[in-house]
């Protein structure tokens, strides 16, 4: 069943988990987010970002794609998470991840997102304000629930806290939430995106608990997020590395400083690059235990993309001619069956592994389910 977030941080909040949210650029992928969270009985995140929606709709040169073929992407995200997870038991949301404008930000509404973010962390603190408000006004009276961020994630260098520190500041955040009404707040404490987190990374998760603090006392319901949350496991690097791939200097944030970031407060986790990391290990994989397949000239595309590039994990690049099949409901053939497998378990396998961390295996369950008709009656 389709649902916004805020049902699901209202949870959080009260049994003191996080939801994981995981970055998805396949149909195959949604598909095993939706399989893997109904096994576990756990709320699922699934989220779209504006590249992971212009590579859906279609554009290998997904970076530069257009406000016209985003939309289509999203409409096709929305289209699966609709067909696989409409009659799930399980509340699902689909949210679109950093949205950089009103218009992105409307467009995700419009195809049927049931949460968004915007990310106005890189304008000044009054034009975030302002354009986090105008797409909150909007995005609320459809019942969608929104994240704004504060902070630039920048990370920092070997627990030095550089002494002009890019964190989110606890008053700023009291201030853009008033002002805003978002539903969750996406901050800055140490986390960064991509693979590259840097060694040793430590959090600063006291920052998370004076945030909480403040919200508290000024009765202020916003959740607080953390993006760049990978664990790049040593595990899955060195798999990759000894399957052929050439991943340098990769290090993530260790589940045990997450684990102490939830219990500070947090309640939604990004995930994008550990996905990424476990299908290109499985893909890897696949090819040096089942060679056979490669005499498919489409896989043995694939195989010639990754060898090419040893230090590519992002699945969009080595697998960019395979778009339609990667957001189709037709059957595979027999050989590209095994590749879509190979995407499905590594989403499995990751997702499962988090919602268990995260703790919200088996809180299904507790929602206090409600349509997003029912939520736009609630924030009016
Ligand atoms: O936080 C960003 C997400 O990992 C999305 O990444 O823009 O490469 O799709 P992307
Ligand atoms: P990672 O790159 O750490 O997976 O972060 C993903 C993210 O923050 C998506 O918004
Ligand atoms: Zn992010």
């Amino acid at each position: 069943m389709l649902t916004s977030m805020k049902p699901m941080y209202e949870l959080a909040e009260e049994m003191e988990f996080a939801l994981g949210a995981f970055n998805v650029n396949s149909f195959q992928q949604v598909k095993a987010a939706i399989r893997i969270a109904e096994i576990y009985n756990s709320p699922l995140v699934i989220q779209g970002a504006e590249a992971a929606n212009g590579f859906i709709g279609g554009i290998k040169d997904y970076r530069n794609s257009t406000l016209d073929e985003k939309k289509r992407g999203m409409e096709l995200l929305a289209n699966a998470v609709r067909k696989y997870g409409e009659n799930s038991l399980i509340p699902i949301a689909l949210h679109l991840d950093h949205g950089l404008s009103f218009e992105v930000c409307k467009a995700a509404v419009d195809s049927g997102y049931t949460s968004i973010m915007i990310d106005g962390s890189s304008k000044s603190f009054e034009e975030n304000i302002e354009i986090t408000r105008e797409v909150t006004e909007y995005a609320h009276k459809y019942g969608v629930s929104v994240e704004g961020e504060l902070g630039v994630l920048k990370g920092v260098e070997d627990n030095v806290v550089s002494e002009e520190s890019t964190y989110t500041h606890p008053l700023d955040a009291v201030k853009f939430v008033k002002e805003t009404k978002v539903d969750a707040l996406a901050i800055s404490y140490g986390t960064s995106h991509g693979a590259n987190k840097g060694k040793n990374v430590v959090l600063r998760e006291p920052i998370v608990t004076a945030i909480k603090e403040c919200f508290l006392h000024e009765n202020l319901h916003a959740s607080i997020v953390s993006h760049g949350s990978s664990n790049v496991e040593e595990h899955i690097v060195k798999e990759i590395n000894e399957l052929g791939g050439e991943l340098k200097n990769a290090g993530g944030i260790p589940i045990k400083q997450l684990k102490t970031a939830i219990k500070a407060g947090v309640r939604k986790i990004n995930v994008d690059t550990d996905i990424r990391l476990y299908t290109t290990r499985n893909l890897l994989r696949l090819f040096k235990n089942d060679p056979d397949i490669l005499k498919d000239e489409a896989i043995n595309e694939i195989y010639n993309f990754m060898k090419e590039k040893p230090s590519a994990f992002d699945p969009r690049y080595y697998l960019q001619n395979l778009i339609p099949s990667l957001t189709s409901f037709e059957e595979p053939t027999a050989q590209m069956a095994k590749v879509d497998k190979a995407v499905e378990d590594a989403a499995m396998e990751i997702i499962g592994k988090l919602i268990v961390e995260f703790g919200s295996i088996e809180k299904a369950k507790y929602i206090n389910y409600r349509t997003l008709e029912e939520l736009a009656k609630e924030y009016k």
